[in-house]
């Protein structure tokens, strides 16, 4: 079962699941590792993972959205005012994942360097040189990830209490069903 239904995750939607959720991981970790380095030529690669792994991390956010778009993930278990709030958790944590790698691509391309990724494709320049967007767009950067860590662990409490009150939320993100 490749596609979701009204009361499961299909298969593409819980790789996409866990597959960002690893690789946000590791993006807030390299990135609090960079906020406390001077960029010089000898960490200059882990920048470059760094910006890397983030658009990647945008592009798979991109096709989630897409793939949701043709089949859409089941709803939040238990209804009312419960469900309402994952709703609005998940749609704030897919408006992270857009604007947090868009706010570092401005930013680095208002440094005026070529943005290069995995060592090989030069990113359009989305922004002008300029010292003042290039200090906004990293100070949204940081700020959006301060939220998003908040949301992460509330995310990640929330799925667990509701594994341990017994209503199958979390068998359903990795097996697809709530139960068999
Ligand atoms: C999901 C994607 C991303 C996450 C979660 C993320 C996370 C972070 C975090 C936590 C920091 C440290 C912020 C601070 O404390 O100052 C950071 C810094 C940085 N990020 Fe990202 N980032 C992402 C995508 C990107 C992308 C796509 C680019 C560029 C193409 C980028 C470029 C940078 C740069 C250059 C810094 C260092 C900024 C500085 O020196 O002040 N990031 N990122
Ligand atoms: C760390 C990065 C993570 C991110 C960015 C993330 C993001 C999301 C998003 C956006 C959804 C909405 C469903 C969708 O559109 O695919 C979701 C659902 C879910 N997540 Fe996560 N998640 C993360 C980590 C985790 C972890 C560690 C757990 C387990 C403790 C977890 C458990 C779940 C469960 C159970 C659902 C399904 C909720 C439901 O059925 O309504 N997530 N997640």
């Amino acid at each position: 079962m490749l596609k979701n239904s009204a009361d499961r995750f299909g298969l593409i939607s819980r790789l996409l699941h866990w597959g960002i959720a690893g690789l946000v991981v590791v993006m807030l970790s390299l990135g609090l590792r960079l906020s406390d380095m001077e960029p010089g030529l000898a960490n200059l690669w882990l920048y470059g993972l760094h910006k890397s792994l983030g658009i990647l991390t945008l592009s798979l956010m991109l096709a989630r959205i897409l793939w949701h778009l043709y089949t859409p993930p089941p709803r939040p278990m238990g209804g009312g005012r419960q469900a309402i709030m994952a709703r609005t958790a998940h749609l704030a944590i897919y408006a992270l994942l857009l604007a947090i790698p868009l706010s570092g691509w401005i930013g680095s391309a208002a440094t005026g360097l070529d943005v290069v990724i995995f060592d090989r494709w030069t990113l359009p320049a989305i922004a002008p040189i300029s010292p003042l967007w290039e200090e906004t767009a990293f100070t949204l950067h940081d700020a959006l990830t301060k939220v998003l860590i908040a949301l992460l662990f509330l995310h990640m409490g929330a799925a667990l209490k509701r594994e341990m009150d017994g209503d199958g939320t979390l068998r359903r993100m990795v097996l697809g069903r709530a139960r068999d």
